[in-house]
């Protein structure tokens, strides 16, 4: 951890759709809870022509319409924080007077957190650094997308090393500010239960599901040029699969936890064509609203898939032979996020004839989101007499987090990763190495499409992908967890 907390958070993009939903109204929930730093300046920076009274009432309006009410205490206090330097990106000219409305950090520290276009990354280190916002006591944050594979991310990348060391830069992959990500840990690691059969003698399959019922959102040029594989897939679900599949790190530390993770991604098998399923929606139904098809909200027809499901393998001692199911998608009947981890069946049952017929392999179901729910599915008798023996069947071990910790407020992701990044703890950020195994099994996985032509198949709006998808799993004698 780089030992300083800053006491000025500068933002780029500071008007953006991300600063207005997320970023604000985080900063302003945990200055509601003193969670951030006395004395913690707020510097926001964008094209928009705005002086320091504008951008606050852009705040509150940003608040107002993206904050829960009873989290909103001390709003007047954290708007007071607020100030505003207009500023083109594009060129080094603006930058001086940007610093000057910094002031001078070099007591505590400047964080610096970068949601702008990736074509404005470079540009925006020139400007820094010649305004000398890059110094030690400067710590950079970068957000999401970095790169469209793995070349173009290490122009990125190197352009950001070239004026920031690596214990200094914080990428983020918001998924690992959800509570319930970090609640896998705290399931994997703070309990004995599970460790001894966390391998591929008692785990016979894993399925990881980010389903979304939005389509596009107005995001219409970024979608298509990134597809459920490199804006779902090479960040949080890989993300997902490394924090279940990791080795034990020895301490809750950025090394630690990141070397873990980086030896999952190294290990990863490259994916065969039969091994993956892409799919675009057509119009169709959400929860009884109709909706339009990607290519009616494109207007135009596209090869980009809305859909990716994909059988993945990481190639090491734990996991041998384990297959991890993963599939994404927007326009999907709900909006789920869980993990299923399937066990294997007892070796021998002893409940034999019929009366062992319900007898079905444990299987643990841990929610991420909406429901925040851990489920472990054990098998019991069912009471009464029969005269063959013991009838079972399966019934649920439940944990429901929201009542297991009534009182607490379901947090923003930013909020933690914010707080993070104005300590200087980067165990939740992702390292450069980690990046670029993502991208490298994802960039792999697209020159497969590519070589045997695949498109994507229809699905209709509503329904859970095409049905490939679903012949990916049944072809092992796997179903999705519905
Ligand atoms: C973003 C993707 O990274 O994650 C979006 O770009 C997606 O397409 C979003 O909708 C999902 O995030 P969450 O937190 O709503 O699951």
């Amino acid at each position: 951890m780089t030992q300083f907390a800053a006491d000025r958070l500068l933002l780029f993009g500071a008007t953006g759709d991300l600063s207005r939903r997320k970023l604000l109204p985080s900063l302003c929930a945990l200055d509601a809870d003193g969670l951030l730093p006395e004395g913690l300046n707020i510097i926001g920076t964008a094209r928009s022509d705005l002086d320091d009274a504008g951008f606050r009432d852009m705040a509150r309006e940003a608040l107002e319409a993206h904050l829960e009410p009873d989290r909103r205490g001390g709003m007047a206090g954290f708007l007071n924080r607020l100030s505003y330097q207009r500023l083109d990106a594009s060129t080094v000219e603006g930058f001086d007077d940007l610093a000057t409305k910094v002031g001078d950090y070099s007591s505590k520290g400047l964080a610096i957190f970068l949601s702008t276009a990736p074509s404005l990354f470079g540009p925006t280190i020139a400007g820094l650094r010649h305004a000398g916002l890059t110094g030690e006591k400067v710590r950079m944050c970068l957000e999401k997308p970095l790169g469209t594979d793995l070349d173009t991310s290490a122009v990125i990348n190197d352009a950001v090393a070239d004026a920031f060391p690596e214990e200094r830069i914080f990428r983020i992959d918001h998924y690992l500010g959800k509570e319930t990500v970090q609640n896998l840990l705290a399931l994997r690691f703070a309990n004995i239960l599970f460790e001894p059969i966390w391998n591929s003698n008692y785990i016979e399959h894993v399925q990881i599901t980010v389903a979304e019922t939005v389509g596009l959102e107005g995001r219409v040029s970024f979608y298509d040029d990134a597809g459920a594989l490199r804006d779902m897939v090479q960040n949080h679900m890989l993300q997902l699969l490394s924090l279940v599949a990791m080795e034990p790190p020895t301490s809750f530390d950025a090394t630690a936890v990141r070397d873990e993770k980086v030896k999952v991604l190294r290990a990863m098998r490259p994916v065969l064509a039969n091994e993956t399923v892409t799919g675009q929606y057509r119009a169709g139904a959400i929860n009884g609203q109709a909706v339009p098809g990607y290519d009616d909200e494109l207007g135009k027809p596209s090869n980009t898939e809305t859909f990716t499901a994909i059988k993945a393998h990481v190639d090491n001692w734990r996991w041998k032979g384990v297959p991890f199911y993963l599939r994404t998608g927007k326009r999907l009947p709900e909006r789920v996020t869980e993990i299923l981890v399937q066990f294997r069946c007892v070796p021998h049952s002893i409940f034999g004839g019929t009366s062992g017929a319900g007898l079905q392999p444990n299987s643990l179901l841990i929610g991420i989101q909406p429901e925040e729910n851990i489920t472990l599915s054990l098998m019991a008798k069912v009471p009464g007499l029969e005269a063959t023996g013991n009838a079972l069947r399966e019934v649920p071990l439940e944990i429901t987090m929201p009542d297991a910790f009534v009182g607490q407020y379901r947090r923003i992701a930013y909020e933690r990763l914010l707080l993070d990044l104005i300590k200087g703890d980067q165990t939740l950020f992702v390292r450069r190495d980690e990046v670029e195994a993502q991208w490298e099994w994802v960039d792999a996985i697209r020159e497969v499409w590519e070589e045997e032509g695949m498109t994507p198949k229809t699905y209709t709006a509503g329904s859970w992908g095409p049905s490939a998808a679903i012949a990916l799993a049944e072809r092992d004698g796997v179903s999705w967890h519905e």
